[in-house]
């Protein structure tokens, strides 16, 4: 795992997202993609990988174009929105590392190609986002566009240099986290021995799912720096602690 997260970290700094692709994942890759999934989904969170003609078709509003191989992120009986974004963002980074481009795809994809061709139970499971994943000519250019640390974290940037390293990359990990639309609806509370992640927008559904991409992307950042933690999710609060016993 210690290695995951390491290669992981050194994605989160490489990806950004792709609309343009100049091919599809071969069949040898799509085979390790397939692997890798079964080892990423959980019981509450199932990945499934296929290439389907048409799938990043919508109706209306097409943006990715070039490639028909997809990983759907598939929830399992109940709102398991905050691991949906940990295990896709793992999955997403895992491709990233792998040398395939990726763009996350909450809204622009045909659901009606997506339902026949992805089998679900339909009494427990329905799909969430799906991954777009290929190959590309030229990455895109990262515009980073994001919220500054100030306003993520209330703090001010002379107070931040201060805070311990595994927080300050915990945090500049997570902001370069991505979500639907480039919203960000996150905050992060820096506490001591801990780092706290407020969801503070539904964004159109995907809140909870951004969350848990943030949330991944601060697990990753602090391992970086040889720290270790657990999340606890309080109850019906969009809120997380990750609590790291240095301690130990
Ligand atoms: C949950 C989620 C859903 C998204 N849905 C779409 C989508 O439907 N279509 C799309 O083109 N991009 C989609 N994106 C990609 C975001 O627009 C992108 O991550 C964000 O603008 C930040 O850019 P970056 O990924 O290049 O850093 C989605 C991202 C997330 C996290």
């Amino acid at each position: 795992m210690e290695s995951s997260m390491e290669r992981w970290y050194e994605a989160a700094f490489k990806r950004v997202s792709v609309r343009k692709y100049s091919g599809s994942a071969s069949r040898d890759e799509l085979r390790v993609l397939k692997e890798a999934a079964k080892y990423f989904s959980t019981d509450d969170v199932r990945i499934v990988v296929g290439r389907q003609e048409g799938i990043f078709n919508p109706l209306i509003g097409k943006l990715i174009s070039g490639t028909e191989t997809f990983a759907a992120l598939i929830s399992c009986e109940g709102d398991h929105d905050y691991m949906v974004g940990s295990v896709g963002e793992a999955f997403v980074l895992e491709c990233t590392a792998m040398g395939l481009g990726t763009c996350w795809v909450g809204g622009t994809y045909n659901r009606n190609i997506a339902n026949q061709c992805i089998r679900l139970d339909p009494e427990t499971e329905k799909i969430r986002c799906l991954i777009a994943i290929g190959h590309y000519d030229k990455l895109p250019e990262r515009k980073r566009n994001r919220k500054t640390i100030q306003n993520l974290t209330g703090i001010e940037e002379r107070e931040f240099e201060l805070l311990p390293e595994w927080q300050r990359s915990a945090v500049e990990c997570a902001r370069i986290a991505p979500s639907a639309r480039n919203y960000q609806p996150w905050e992060f509370d820096v506490l001591k021995d801990s780092l706290q992640v407020a969801c503070i927008s539904k964004n159109f559904g995907f809140g909870g799912i951004d969350c848990g991409i943030a949330m991944l992307h601060i697990e990753i950042g602090a391992a970086h720096c040889g720290i270790y933690g657990d999340w606890q999710v309080e109850d019906r609060l969009p809120l997380f602690t990750i609590d790291y016993n240095l301690d130990t």
